[in-house]
C-alpha cells in the first residue's frame, strides 16, 4: 500500500548520503515537496536535478551541527513551500576504535553531527510541525538498542537519539506530532563503505564479511539495502502509523534481537 503525499513538504537531511537519498526517492514518488540538506552542495545539486521530473525539490546547503544552518534550514524550507510536515535525519558520521584513543575532536565531530544536528534540527522544525500535525523520524542505529565493542562515541551518539526520541515524543503528543526512530543494522551505503575502507585495514572484504558474520542469518546473511529502510521511514510517515510514536524500529535482521545459538 502507498499513500500520497502531495501537498506534503519533507525536510531530508543528509539527503545526499545512501539512507537520505533512498528516502529522497521514496517520497518524490510519492508526489511529496522536497527540502534536501546536505554539507555536500555538489551532490545535492544531482539529486535536485535528478527528482525534477517527479516534484518540487529545493536543495539548501547545511551542515546541521551548526544551529544557525539548521534555523537557516527549516526557514527555506517554510519561505518555499509554507510548511514542514515530515522531517528526516540522516545527517550522521561514523568513528571506531578503541575508547582510549578516541580524541576530543572525535567526540564532538561526531556527537555534534548526530545528536546535537539531530535536537536542534527537531527543534527548530517544531513550530511548523505542530501546525501541520507532522512527524520525525530520525536514523538511530542498532548501536542505539545495544552495545557493540570499539564503537563507543557512535554509540552514544545514537543511544542519545533513541531516547531523546522517546522525550520528545512525548512532549509533543499533545500537539499529534509523531516522533520517531529507525534502528538499522549495516546498510550498504557510503558510509559503510567508508568504515570498511578506512577501519579496514587495507581488507575492506574482510572487515564486511567481519560484520556479516555476527548476523544470526549465518552464511545467507546481506547487508540491508537502504531503500528497505527508506520504505520503513515512508511507513512511519504514512496514516497507517498514525498510533506510532516514540518508537525506536529495529531494521537489523534480528542482530539486537538477543543471544544466537552460539
Ligand atoms: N550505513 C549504515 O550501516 C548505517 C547503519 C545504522 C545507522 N546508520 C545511520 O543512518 C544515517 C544515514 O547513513 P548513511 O549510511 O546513509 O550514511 P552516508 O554517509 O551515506 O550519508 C550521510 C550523509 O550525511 C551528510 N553529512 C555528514 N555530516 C553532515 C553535516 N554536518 N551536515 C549535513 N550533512 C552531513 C554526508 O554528506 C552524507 O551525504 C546516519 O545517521 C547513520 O549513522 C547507518
Amino acid at each position: 500500500m502507498t499513500y500520497e503525499m502531495t501537498g506534503k513538504t519533507v525536510v531530508i537531511t543528509g539527503a545526499g548520503g545512501g539512507v537520505g537519498t533512498a528516502a529522497a526517492r521514496r517520497f518524490a514518488a510519492a508526489g511529496a515537496s522536497l527540502v534536501l540538506a546536505d554539507l555536500n552542495a555538489v551532490r545535492l545539486e544531482e539529486l535536485a536535478g535528478e527528482l525534477a521530473a517527479l516534484t518540487t525539490v529545493y536543495g539548501v546547503a547545511c551542515d546541521v551541527s551548526s544551529v544557525a544552518d539548521v534555523e537557516n534550514l527549516m526557514a527555506e524550507a517554510v519561505a518555499e513551500t509554507d510548511r514542514i510536515d515530515v522531517l528526516i535525519n540522516t545527517a550522521g558520521l561514523w568513528v571506531e576504535g578503541p575508547t582510549e584513543t578516541m580524541t576530543e575532536a572525535d567526540w564532538d565531530r561526531v556527537v555534534d553531527v548526530n545528536l546535537k544536528g539531530t535536537f536542534f534540527c527537531c527543534s527548530r522544525a517544531i513550530p511548523e510541525l505542530r501546525k501541520t500535525q507532522g512527524c520525525i523520524v530520525s536514523l538511530s542505529s542498532d548501536c542505539g538498542v545495544v552495545g557493540t565493542p570499539e564503537t563507543a562515541i557512535y554509540t552514544a551518539s545514537k543511544g542519545g537519539v533513541s531516547l531523546f526520541t522517546k522525550a520528545l515524543a512525548l512532549e509533543l503528543a499533545g500537539d499529534l506530532v509523531r516522533v520517531n526512530a529507525v534502528c538499522p543494522a549495516d546498510i550498504m551505503t557510503p558510509m559503510l563503505q567508508y568504515q570498511a575502507d578506512t577501519y579496514g585495514g587495507g581488507d575492506p572484504e574482510g572487515y564486511f564479511k567481519r560484520l556479516l558474520g555476527s548476523y544470526p542469518q549465518g552464511e545467507k546473511a546481506r547487508f540491508i539495502t537502504p531503500e528497505e529502510v527508506a520504505e520503513l521511514i515512508f511507513y512511519l510517515a504514512s496514516p497507517p502509523a498514525a498510533p506510532i510514536t516514540g518508537a525506536n524500529i529495529s531494521i537489523d535482521f534480528g542482530t539486537s534481537a538477543g543471544y544466537g545459538y552460539e
